[in-house]
């Protein structure tokens, strides 16, 4: 029975929990209503943040929790990046669903612990129809294994440990690495982000175990190359075990030869992992191209919900070919828990057991919430419409006589500024326009008109837009040409003041 008497300090009477709740929703729907109109950010300093937030300790005291709520909101709405915004397309970050966001509220509010079965009934039966529709989605079949986590780099360790434990000739778990029979190598091009030099270096195999595949002309992985260094490397006595092919890179949206990928680590018994985080949702599209629908060959796939399905961060997801794989490389059973097999018999799953996690959190449910409101054809359109948009900038800057159009892979294009009075050439040429853009990329970002990042192509830095944003329109792409020009521009003048 519940104390009268107590009154703990972080509870909310249901009444004042109703208030501040409807009230904090209003402002999530003004701030929606009105994002597009807004800057995308402030631009503001670490030191300016730092002074909003105040430097003094945490009081003894507490506050009252209405005041608090609206001043965090007002706070984080004026300070924030939002990534929401039409003219976000920087880095690779979806635009968030509405309905994922109040998801997260839902899954925060119920708390379900989707480590283990006993633990999260409805959350983790959820869970595992998310990974079977997301695998379905993409092309994967769908009796695969898989298992929500953070992000991408999550998704992509947590098949790389199951790739070592399955292929490593020895009980890796076991006995760790010190086996002394050969060194294990990973395969991936040039253009393979970063995660695998984490992956390499946090799990034991050191960053000389990454060997780094030349790309061809579209920086796609040249799998001539990749097969003669699988067989020099065997030769050598050293132990190669998995082959990473990228399906949409994160700087251009290159995708790797897929089927021939799986081609080799067939004939030279490898596991073939592919880095999906961005690109492998575009595989839904009927007019996807074979390299990218070959993913479907893969012993592994890492997708990222909270990049091209919208989900809000952080949603991650590994699928797995033969699911015995993940309860190979994770599981373990300490005595302290006591989770026994289901009334009718079933072996429920317990999702400790599956990846790196113990405690784990209700992801899956924006991104079941996101699948179940668009559906697949939903999901089709807005995918399709942000690779035609982002078609329709990489033309517009290719038209522009001071742009460089660079690349056009999926939903990333690249170009950059070019002065039109520009008299250098060769390596002095080449400089002059790297620092150009570097600055231009920083002033833009400030600005906040709209967010760019970048991308280095073949030692030329250039702007990169990355589309994985349903809110954006061809009038906000349209103008990017003009107001990359325009900054260009002022920030030529500001040097030749200087
Ligand atoms: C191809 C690729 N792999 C992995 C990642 C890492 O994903 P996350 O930032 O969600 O960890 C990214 C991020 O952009 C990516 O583009």
């Amino acid at each position: 029975m519940t104390d009268p008497t107590r009154h703990a300090p972080l509870d909310l009477p249901p009444d004042e929990f109703r208030k501040l709740g409807h009230d904090l929703v209003e402002r999530i729907a003004a701030h929606l209503e009105t994002l597009a109109e807004r800057p995308l950010t402030a631009g503001d300093p670490p030191s300016a943040i730092r002074e909003l937030l105040g430097n003094s300790a945490l009081s003894s005291g507490g506050s009252d929790p209405a005041k608090l709520l609206d001043e965090t909101a007002r706070l984080l709405f004026e300070h924030s990046l939002s990534n929401g915004h039409p003219k976000f397309w920087g880095y690779i970050t979806g635009s968030p669903a509405p309905l994922g966001m109040l998801g997260d509220l839902l899954a925060s509010a119920v708390n379900p612990n989707v480590g283990a079965y006993v633990l999260s009934p409805v959350a983790t039966e959820l869970e595992k129809q998310t990974v079977r529709w997301i695998a379905d989605f993409i092309g994967f079949p769908a009796a695969c294994g898989g298992i929500m986590v953070s992000g991408g780099n999550m998704a992509n360790m947590v098949a790389f440990l199951a790739a070592r434990k399955a292929k490593a000739p020895w009980d890796i778990r076991k006995q760790g690495l010190r086996n002394g029979t050969g060194q294990l190598l990973a395969y991936a091009s040039r253009e393979t982000h970063t995660w695998i030099q984490k992956a390499a270096d946090l799990f034991g195999l050191g960053l000389d175990a990454v060997r780094w595949i030349e790309t061809d002309d579209r920086l796609r992985m040249n799998t001539a190359a990749l097969e003669r260094a699988i067989v020099a490397d065997r030769a050598a006595g050293h132990l190669p075990f998995i082959v990473v092919g990228t399906a949409g890179s994160v700087s251009t949206g290159a995708i790797d030869p897929l089927g021939e990928v799986a081609a080799i680590c067939k004939r030279h018994d490898l596991w073939f992992h592919v880095d999906g985080a961005y690109g492998a949702p575009a595989a839904v599209l009927p007019e996807a191209s074979p390299d990218l629908k070959a993913l479907s060959l893969a012993d592994s796939v890492a997708v990222d919900p909270h990049k091209w399905l919208y989900a809000p961060l952080e949603a991650g997801c590994t699928l797995v070919r033969n699911s015995a794989h993940l309860a190979d490389a994770f599981s373990f059973h300490p005595a302290y828990y006591h989770f026994s097999d289901s009334d009718d018999g079933e072996k429920p799953t317990n999702f400790h057991e599956l990846g790196l996690q113990n405690s784990r959190g209700f992801r899956a449910l924006k991104v079941w919430l996101g699948l179940r409101q668009a559906g697949r054809d939903g999901y089709i359109q807005m995918i399709r419409d942000d690779i035609a948009l982002t078609e329709a900038m990489y033309r517009a800057a290719e038209a522009h006589p001071e742009l460089e159009a660079f690349t056009l892979g999926l939903s990333i294009a690249t170009f950059r500024y070019v002065p039109a009075d520009l008299t250098l050439t060769g390596p002095e040429r080449e400089q002059y326009l790297n620092d150009l853009n570097s600055a231009l990329v920083t002033r833009l970002q400030a600005d906040g008109e709209f967010f760019v990042s970048n991308a280095v192509i073949n030692g030329s830095y250039v702007l990169r837009a990355c589309i994985v944003n349903f809110r954006t329109s061809l009038a906000d792409v349209e103008a990017v040409p003009e107001m990359v020009v325009r900054t260009g521009r002022s920030l030529m003048e500001e040097i030749a003041v200087r």
